[in-house]
């Protein structure tokens, strides 16, 4: 299902319409009759939010937002709204949406509830329902609403990409499936494929990948338009674990269950590199993903082992499950070659992230970064992509002190969200900020226009923090 959004200019009798109202709207100057006056008033007066009148030719939907505590809080109950219409407009082939009060950023978030609610994942139903394009006229207006077709387009694919099975998902197809986007968008990329992963002593990522009958891949997706604005780029790096199992420190099977999940990192950073492109953002900016499954063999990596990292640390493997942070730890070196303005990571990294804070936001670190991570935190506000910083107090670096290593792969039996963002600051010297999504990626319950399974939270925060910076 596709959202279509296009810019119109009159509206007939027999167009479907979506009204949107605040407090001082007037809807006497609607051409409505007085009946109709009456009822829609009446509705206005009891707080109804979605109002809608079947005038039989064309419904008209009034949208009628209650109050909220703040801005940030309205922008959201509008994509909610969209959601909540949704069932409504797909009965119809069209409709236009006329904003009396002409405020754009409303009637952006209220579309960008429509078109990411517009989403299922039906790839592997042998009876595909028939899905409708839907498409969304915008009257009057000289605002470009193609921006919110590219960025949904985006946390589509992403989710898209998280709700595709490990049976369908390997490391070489994530990396494929980042090149054929990029193809599309304008971004290029280069995939590594073992070999080079092994010439470049990637250590982490090679020992993750001695368990799997498949090859790791460390991709490079790169956007550098002419006229970037930024001299040093923006790093974004995404965990792509295609499956976890845990390896020899196996989950359970309940543990399991979701775990295809945990290459969401890598997903949201190739959705995010989509958007920026296809919208020709004005900022060099590239995403490295390492990708390797993480399995259990007669070859894997076990409890115990020492693993020389590529930026030649020795860490000590105490938990085989504590696998992203080793791939990770890979890919934020690398980018020290790069001498990045800033790095920011995407990682489904830990249940103590998910145990803290749950579904609601993104649990968040930094290191030389805090004027960046406040300014990312406002965006998250913005896009209600919220984040919650974790204090990141030195006494943490204790807790993942080696006694054969330079360091070992799990902390004490706290703070474990902390303790692996500590983990990877052994491996940045650059303004650096950690998010964890292993709340948000995934929900197991409908979470208003993000759905259920793979929500894409992150794609729009990175999307808007590039777009102003
Ligand atoms: N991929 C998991 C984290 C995860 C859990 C993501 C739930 C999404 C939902 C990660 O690799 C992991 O297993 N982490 C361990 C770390 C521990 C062994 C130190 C965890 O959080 O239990
Ligand atoms: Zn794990
Ligand atoms: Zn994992």
């Amino acid at each position: 299902m596709k959202t279509i959004i296009k810019n119109k200019n009159t509206i007939t009798e027999k167009d479907n319409l979506i009204i949107l109202l605040n407090k001082k709207s007037k809807i006497s100057n609607l051409s409505l009759n007085s009946h109709e006056i009456k009822y829609v008033k009446n509705q206005q007066k009891n707080n109804a939010e979605i109002i809608i009148l079947n005038q039989y030719i064309r419904k008209i939907i009034f949208i009628n937002p209650k109050d909220q505590e703040n801005k940030y809080l309205k922008l959201e109950n509008l994509r909610c709204l969209g959601d909540k219409i949704l069932n409504e407009i797909n009965t119809f082939d069209s409709v236009t949406i006329k904003n009396i009060e002409s405020d754009t950023i409303s009637t952006y978030a209220f579309l960008e509830g429509i078109s990411l609610s517009n989403y299922t994942f039906t790839n592997h139903k042998s009876k595909k329902e028939k899905s409708k394009d839907i498409t969304i006229y915008i009257c009057n207006s000289n605002d470009d609403f193609k921006e919110i077709e590219k960025i949904t387009n985006a946390v589509r694919f992403t989710k898209d990409l998280v709700n595709t099975p490990f049976s369908h998902l390997k490391a070489t197809d994530l990396a494929n499936l980042a090149q054929e986007a990029g193809k599309k968008s304008g971004y290029t990329t280069t995939i590594f494929n073992k070999k080079k992963i092994q010439s470049l002593k990637m250590g982490g990522i090679l020992a993750v990948n001695q368990g799997s009958i498949d090859e790791p891949t460390f991709s490079i997706l790169e956007w550098k338009p002419k006229n970037a604005k930024n001299k040093k780029p923006i790093i974004l790096v995404g965990k792509g674990i295609v499956y976890d199992t845990g390896g020899l420190s196996l989950k359970t099977s309940k543990g399991m269950e979701i775990m295809k999940v945990d290459m969401a990192g890598a997903g949201t950073v190739i959705g995010a590199m989509q958007a920026i492109a296809s919208n020709k953002l004005p900022k060099h900016v590239i995403g490295l993903i390492p990708s390797t499954d993480n399995r259990p063999s007669g070859n894997a990596y076990a409890p115990g082992d020492v693993v020389t990292m590529f930026n030649k640390l020795t860490v000590e493997v105490l938990n085989t499950d504590a696998e992203g942070r080793m791939i990770l730890a890979d890919a934020l070196s690398y980018a020290e070659k790069y001498k990045p303005e800033l790095v920011i990571d995407l990682a489904t990294l830990t249940g103590s992230a998910a145990n803290t804070i749950g579904h609601f936001g993104i649990v968040s670190m930094q290191k030389n970064a805090e004027n960046q991570h406040q300014k990312l935190k406002k965006v998250g506000k913005k896009t209600h992509e919220r984040l919650a910083e974790m204090p990141f107090w030195n006494d943490y670096d204790e807790l993942i002190k080696s006694d054969i290593a330079d360091i070992k792969n799990i902390g004490g039996s706290f703070a474990g969200a902390i303790t692996a963002g500590k983990f990877l600051s052994n491996f940045v010297n650059y303004p650096w900020i950690h998010l964890d999504i292993a709340g948000p990626a995934y929900v197991t319950n409908k979470y208003s226009y993000r759905g259920k399974g793979a929500t894409g939270m992150g794609v729009r925060l990175l999307y808007n923090y590039i777009k102003e910076y």
